[in-house]
Order: C-alpha cells, then structure tokens, then sequence
C-alpha cells in the first residue's frame, strides 16, 4: 500500500492542490448547510431534492491528538467528521499516554492501527513530523509551533467568498453584495484579484503558512514585527519561503503603518502565543504601537476599503474594538470557514487518501 499523504504544512502542497481543497470545501459547504436548517423546518420534499455531503468518513474514525487548548479547530472537526459520516475522536493531553508513558512513534503506531486518520495539535513541530514519519494512516497538523495550515486555508476561502469587495469601484462586479446563488449549481471558487495583505504582529505559525501560499496564489504581503530579529520567521519557516519563491512578494519591516500602505487587507494574531505565557510582559512592551485600529491603518495609507482578519481567540490589544466588531471585520465568516476547510481536508485527506500528483483520486 502507498504510503499516506500528510498535510503538515500548506508549502508541501501545490497551487492545483490547495484551489481544490478550497473548492472541495465550498462544495461540502453548499451541500451540508441545507440539512443544518433548525429541527421541523426542513420538509420531506425538499429534504429529498438536496444532495447529501460526500460521506466519504462512513464507518472511518478520525483520533484527534490534541496537546493544545482548542475552540474552532476542535469543534470544527467534531461537527464535520459527523457531516462527512464518520466520528472525531477528541484525545486530549490528560487522556493517553502519548509524551507520558508512550513516544510518539509508538502512540502513531497503534492509533494508526485503529483510527483511519490523526489531527494533531501539538508543541514543537518535531512532534507532528514524528507523528507523521509513523504514521500508517494520513496525518493533519492542528497547530505545530511552526505553521497551522488549516487556518490560511479558511482565511483564504473567506477572501475568495468575499471576492466582489475587492473588485475596483467601477468595474460591473464592484458592489457589497456577493453574486447571486443558484442552489441547484456546483459552487464555483470566486476569482480574487491580487492583493496586497498586511501582516501586523508576531511571526509565528499563523503567518507562517500564509508567507508559503499567498505569493504562490498572485497575492502580495507586507509585514511588520518588532526589531528583536526574535520575531522574525524562523530559519525552517524561511527556507521553505525561499525554495517557493515566495519572497521576492514579501516586504518585511519594524513599522506597522509602513506595513499597512496599500494594504486590501490587515491582519493580525495574538501577541503571545500558547506556550509563551511565561514571555508576555516582554512581549507586550515590544509590540507596543502593533494595535490594529482606523488612525494606524488611515495614517499608514491603507486602501480605504481594507478589511481585517484574526485566527481568534482575539486580545484587544491586538485590535481594537471598532475594528474588531465594525463592518470590515471578516472574523466571524473565517471562523465559520474553519469548518468547511476542515471538512475539506478529513475528506480530501482521510477519505480519499490516494495523491496522486495534482490529482486526488478517490
Ligand atoms: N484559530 C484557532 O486555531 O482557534 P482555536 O485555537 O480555538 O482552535
Ligand atoms: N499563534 C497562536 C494561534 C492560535 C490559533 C498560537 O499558537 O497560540
């Protein structure tokens, strides 16, 4: 049997791959949310015109090895592995052995003999790399400490969702009204012209996935991070930006509203991630001015129409609440979109597991 493909990072996948993940996701989307309607309100008759999601996790279990607190991703993965007709199994860090009594190699062995696929939300990055070098089944990475790939894939299924306010003010499709929906089409995935996304805040593994996929997509980013070279992506991290030739698209500076000029969107995430806790008085003095408000973005030179976007959880110091509640905030729709990227990825992944080249093949 071939071995199993794994989804640490979205730079091991190319550009073919992750369009269809998201236009996979838009179709389990499109497909799922009519049989979610409240109780009583879906009738015989139109129950049986809808199609079912794929149910490609029939009978198919995924363990979910989490060593992290977690809300969206968790609950992300429980709801859709029941859409997809399968089970999520939620192992949290007090409930097996893994990194108590038992190595990784061994924990991936035996959950792999029983469970057909692993989400792994873990420390160190080594761990989810052990996991998957184990492996007999496919792995997914939840959050490592140096990517979280299934988080750029919701924001850019968000960003595609969201195509038509980004298209110039006088061309036909300008508006703020996404174009009308025809239930009986296959969702198409929007074309998203090129953008310019800023990124204000820490480099860890939020942005790290995006540095490896938005230049690959046509998009530009510009980035601000405090001057200690601390907070600059990791040697592991920037390699893999080389080698794709991402960087030649990516401006990286010390002043946030530099970062901010021209920017389509703004996007940030906590200052102090999980597992630094005990660094956060430093790091709060050092990302002093990284706050996400209107002045920043006006003074910097933003595009008048920027939007914002945050993995959440949020801190208001990171952005405020005019901001953070106002009417360019994506926030709420890409965390919604976790669910569907997800889902796009226990189906891809665990329920079709066979890679081959650009192709998934079922
Ligand atoms: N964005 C994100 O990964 O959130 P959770 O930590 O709640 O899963
Ligand atoms: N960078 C954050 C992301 C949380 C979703 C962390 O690792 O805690």
């Amino acid at each position: 049997m071939a071995s199993p493909p794994h989804l640490l990072t979205l730079a091991d996948l190319t550009v073919p791959q992750i369009k269809r993940l998201l236009t996979n996701s838009l179709v389990l989307k499109h497909n799922s949310l009519p049989w979610l309607a409240p109780h009583g309100s879906l009738s015989l008759k139109r129950a049986s015109s809808l199609r079912l999601p794929s149910q490609s996790l029939f009978n198919k279990s995924v363990a979910m090895l989490f060593s992290k607190r977690s809300s969206r991703t968790r609950v992300a993965a429980e709801t859709s592995a029941v859409l997809l007709g399968g089970r999520a199994l939620f192992l949290g860090r007090d409930d097996i052995q893994l990194g108590v009594n038992e190595t990784p190699r061994d924990t991936a062995r035996v959950i792999g003999g029983m469970a057909q696929g692993i989400f792994a939300r873990v420390g160190d990055h080594s761990e989810v790399e052990e996991l998957a070098k184990y492996s007999p089944v496919p792995v997914m990475n939840a959050l490592s400490s140096l990517w979280h790939p299934t988080q750029t894939l919701a924001t850019l299924l968000t960003l595609h969702e969201h195509a038509h306010l980004f298209d110039p003010p006088n061309s036909d499709a300008a508006g703020t009204k996404p174009p009308p929906k025809d239930d009986n089409k296959r969702p198409v995935l929007a074309t998203l012209r090129p953008l310019t996304i800023a990124y204000v805040g820490d480099s860890a593994n939020v942005l790290h996935d995006m540095l490896v996929t938005f230049p690959r997509l046509g998009h530009k980013m510009r980035i601000a991070t405090p001057a200690d070279p601390k907070y600059r992506a990791p040697p592991p991290v920037w390699d893999r930006v080389v080698e794709l030739e991402c960087d030649k698209d990516i401006w990286w500076g010390e002043d946030p509203k530099d970062a901010v000029r021209g920017a389509d969107v703004v996007i940030t995430d906590t200052w102090i991630s999980m597992g630094q806790e005990e660094e956060a008085a430093q790091r709060l003095k050092d990302f002093q001015g990284f706050q996400i408000t209107e002045e920043l973005c006006r003074e910097g030179g933003a595009n008048p129409d920027w939007k914002f976007m945050h993995c959440l959880p949020r801190k208001k110091n990171e952005v405020d609440d005019e901001v953070f509640y106002g009417p360019r905030s994506l926030v709420f729709e890409e965390s919604d979109n976790r669910k569907w990227t997800i889902m796009s990825v226990f189906d891809s992944f665990v329920g079709k597991w066979d890679l081959d080249g650009d192709r998934w093949v079922k």
